[in-house]
């Protein structure tokens, strides 16, 4: 099974990684075989805002040339997607809405269809559901099909580690991907 880990927070190290890097080592532990994982962050990344030119209708590639192009190339060859946000305003921050806003050009043709996805969403303390609601939004809009969403509390860098829920939802959500027929032939070949 591939797997696509984007974090959308600017801090490499900080709470949003720190809980995919659960994630990850629970999926690393669960014994499915040729697990292949690729890990992206978006610090540093440069994925502009879409300019509504609708030009990708046509296309199915989206005009505006960027870093958003090599972003896509890994999501389009994963079976599942982690893809976390830290909240900024009850929402996912600038850079997961711009790549959100920026698969539209894959939206028409369904090109994500049928992949999994795991959303994550860390807050200091508030609007994580609103978040998750986004990229939940996001995954049903492209078809994809979401296994189960994480969220997680912590301030500074770090302090996701001492969210024991976070640590509980990470777990169920792998034996989710697991044990309710969310694998199939593909995953394991
Ligand atoms: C611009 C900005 C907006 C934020 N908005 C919220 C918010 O609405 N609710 C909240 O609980 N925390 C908010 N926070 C705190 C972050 O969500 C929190 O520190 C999170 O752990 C950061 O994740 P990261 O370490 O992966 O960047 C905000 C932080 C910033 C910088």
């Amino acid at each position: 099974m591939r797997v696509a880990c984007i974090s959308g927070s600017y801090k490499k190290d900080g709470n949003t990684s720190l809980v995919i890097k659960s994630l990850v080592e629970k999926l690393e532990n669960s014994g499915i075989p040729n697990l292949k994982i690729k890990k992206i962050s978006l610090s540093g990344v440069r994925i502009h805002p879409c300019r509504g030119c609708e030009k990708c209708r046509k296309s199915g590639k989206c005009v505006i040339k960027d870093d958003f192009h090599s972003i896509v190339k890994k999501i389009q060859k994963s079976d599942l997607i982690i893809i976390g946000s830290p909240v900024y305003f009850h929402d996912v921050c600038g850079q997961i809405k711009n790549l959100v806003d920026r698969s539209f050009s894959l939206w028409h043709e369904k090109q994500l269809r049928g992949k999994r996805v795991i959303p994550v969403a860390v807050s200091a303390e508030l609007g994580e559901e609103r978040t998750l609601e986004t990229l939940r939004i996001w995954a049903q809009a492209h078809e994809m099909k979401i296994i189960r969403s994480v969220s997680g509390h912590g301030y500074k860098p770090g302090d996701v580690k001492n969210d024991e829920q976070m640590q509980r939802l990470v777990d169920a959500t792998i034996n989710d991907l697991i044990c309710t027929g969310n694998l199939n032939e593909r995953d394991i070949s």
